[in-house]
């Protein structure tokens, strides 16, 4: 997906095709916050769903966890975040807008012609000052300080406050992840990019427990099981890649972190991060708790507080990464084609059925093939237009199989399956479908 423009064609193909719509579109939009269509929800959905899979149903090492978006404001206290979690921000007095300090370069001034903060003669940008990210929201009906709580940022802290009930409900052993997937939400000074940088999107977080001697691999493990993860799923080598921090970019308590980073078709940008933030996280909370947060070795005996590797993905940034590896143009028999190459796992529906033509039975036919498939899968029954049409539309879609059926079906009970990226027919019987579904599928 090289060119320039690549971006303005995905985001046309999300609306026009109901993969991701603005938020509150209706109502002029709201800025940093969008929704997801009926394509939009399956992919995303399976995305979850790949990354829950892969990283706790198939491990007997890793637990699953859902904590509250609301929680006690201390948490947010002996986190750092109340503190810390900040972007520096300044004002211009002349426009009234807001920019990051750290990126006035990459921002434009909203006037016209066309220039960055600071470059009209009449600019007054202020000095930078810090603005923490986290929405303020209240419990109960006073607004007032006592009742403020913040939306979360994160979901790792969910995961750090429910440690000692994991451990105390069920029978982990060092060492062992607790795994998350919700919402978040951040003030984002400018939200970009579609989706990439968003104020509500959705987290993919493992915080994953051990002992302080195996730290150190156990962090080296995720990183590059993590970075495998995505190319199984279809980002290319080229436009991935492993960057580790260096020294000064660490935060003061991190050993070493590394980000995984996607080529979007503006530029390099971090798809998860992979900290190795050693035992502050449960120290913080316990000098602030109170609470024991140790844990105890039955074969050593002895009590230590765990280190922590933490494996943070960004659902919904992931999704934009897909889908922009995914989208290809090319021309066919002088027809330009538009097709979501994505891979079969993701893709949000599986297979779409056709009769060739509404009579002679065939659309009876194709509907219980369709009944048939849908207890197993997502698919999706199109009778509408020739065929050469329907195939098209699914290939927006990136639907990896159109099932056809015919005169021929009739006769011996065959349908022709056709495959999205080489365009390739074959003809199966109909009551091989589900086995040939399961062995493409499962890819
Ligand atoms: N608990 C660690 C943590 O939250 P992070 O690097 O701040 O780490 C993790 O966020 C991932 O969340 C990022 O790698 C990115 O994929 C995604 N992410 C962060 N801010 C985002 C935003 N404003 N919009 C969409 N995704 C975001």
């Amino acid at each position: 997906m090289a060119e320039a423009n690549t971006l303005e064609k995905l985001v046309s193909l999300c609306k026009r095709r109901g993969f991701i719509f603005q938020g509150s579109e209706i109502y002029g939009g709201l800025t940093g916050t969008w929704d997801y269509g009926p394509l939009g929800v399956e992919l995303l959905r399976n995305i979850k769903n790949a990354w829950w899979h892969d990283n706790v149903t198939t491990r007997d090492d890793v637990v699953g966890l859902d904590s509250a978006i609301l929680m006690n404001r201390t948490v947010w206290q002996a986190s750092g975040h109340e503190g810390a979690f900040t972007d520096p921000l300044v004002d211009c007095k002349t426009c009234q807008s807001r920019f990051r300090a750290d990126q006035i370069a990459e921002s434009a001034c909203p006037r016209k012609p066309s220039k960055h903060p600071g470059e009209f003669a009449d600019c007054q940008l202020t000095e930078a000052r810090k603005f923490n990210l986290m929405f303020k929201t209240f419990v109960g009906p006073v607004e007032e300080s006592a009742a403020m709580v913040y939306l979360r940022p994160e979901t790792a802290q969910g995961m750090f406050v429910n440690f000692k009930n994991v451990c105390d409900s069920t029978r982990v052993k060092l060492p062992f992840g607790i795994a998350q997937i919700g919402k978040a939400f951040r003030n984002e000074i400018t939200p970009k990019q579609f989706i990439f940088r968003s104020r509500e999107f959705e987290l993919m977080e493992i915080e994953y427990f051990c002992k302080p001697e195996t730290s150190q691999a156990t962090y080296k493990e995720w990183r590059d099981r993590r970075f495998a993860w995505y190319q199984k799923l279809g980002l290319a080598g080229e436009n991935l890649r492993l960057r580790e921090h260096e020294k000064e970019e660490l935060a003061h308590y991190s050993v070493g972190t590394s980000d995984i980073e996607y080529k979007f078709p503006w530029g390099w940008g971090e798809l998860e991060g992979i900290a190795h933030r050693g035992d502050y996280d449960l120290k913080q909370h316990i000098k602030s708790s109170g609470k024991d947060l140790s844990y105890f070795d039955d074969e050593t005996k002895e009590r230590f507080v765990p280190h922590v590797i933490e494996p943070a993905a960004g659902a919904t940034r992931a999704t934009l990464a897909f889908l922009c590896e995914a989208y290809a143009e090319e021309m066919v028999e002088g027809e330009l084609r538009t097709v979501l190459r994505l891979k079969p796992r993701l893709a949000p529906v599986k297979a779409a059925i056709f009769p060739l033509v509404k009579k002679e039975g065939m659309p009876e036919r194709a509907a219980a093939i369709c009944q048939d498939l849908q207890k197993h899968w997502a698919v999706f029954y199109d009778e509408k237009g020739a065929v050469g049409r329907r195939y098209r539309r699914q290939d927006e879609a990136g639907t990896p199989f159109c099932i056809t059926i015919d005169g021929q079906t009739a006769q011996d009970q065959t349908v022709t399956v056709r495959e999205r990226d080489s365009m390739q027919q074959q003809r199966i019987s109909a009551d091989q479908l589900k086995a040939f579904l399961i062995d493409r599928l499962s890819d």
